[in-house]
């Protein structure tokens, strides 16, 4: 059973030089390129998040199981929002609808989903914030890396920022 959440559960934000992913219950910058990115990534999978990132758009996702974690009732969120009370309840719903899982955040679930994970998409945002909200500064040595995007500062992006996938190598069988 872990072997099979192993294999199939990613993990995908954006943050600052800094770690700061997150000010005032909102993302700190607007990054329409770096958002469409992440729109397209996670389409057709199961997008798992903290009641909070949930209260920052309030909004479903098209094309995509949305599924908030949270400890409050399911009345309190919009239809066509998922609840769950942990991340391994999140985990076995989109199990349950053959879609693959992204935790997207907050802090909790991405520091608690990265043990299972082995796939990681992370933006780093070329810019110091002063936040309330940080993702722990993950140690990716021996995973391998990829730049899936990147842009500098022009119109669209009013910060430079670098997309990167880290794969987690399997296990050499023995
Ligand atoms: N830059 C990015 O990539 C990115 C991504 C996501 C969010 N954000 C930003 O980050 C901020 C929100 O993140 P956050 O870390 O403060 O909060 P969060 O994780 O989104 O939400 C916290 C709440 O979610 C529930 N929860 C979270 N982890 C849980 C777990 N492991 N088990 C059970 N329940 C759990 C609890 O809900 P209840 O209190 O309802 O029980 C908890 O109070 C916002 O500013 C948002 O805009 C940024």
């Amino acid at each position: 059973m872990i072997h099979l959440q192993m294999e199939a559960l990613s993990l995908i934000y954006a943050r600052s030089i800094n770690y700061c992913i997150g000010a005032g219950g909102r993302v700190p910058w607007e990054l329409p390129d770096e958002y469409a990115l992440f729109e397209r990534t996670t389409r057709n999978h199961a997008i798992i998040m903290g009641r909070a990132s949930w209260e920052d758009h309030r909004t479903t996702l098209p094309d995509r199981l949305n599924i908030v974690v949270t400890s409050r009732p399911a009345a309190a969120f919009s239809k066509g929002i998922r609840v769950a009370r942990s991340l391994p309840e999140a985990l076995s719903l989109a199990r349950s609808s053959n879609l693959a899982p992204f935790v997207i955040g907050g802090t909790r679930l991405l520091a608690e989903a990265m043990p299972l994970t082995t796939r990681v998409f992370e933006t780093i945002v070329d810019v110091e914030v002063e936040g309330d909200t940080y993702v722990d500064a993950f140690d990716f040595t021996g995973w391998h890396a990829s730049v899936v995007d990147q842009r500098g500062i022009d119109a669209n992006n009013r910060y430079a920022w670098t997309t990167r996938r880290y794969q987690k190598p399997m296990p050499k069988e023995t």
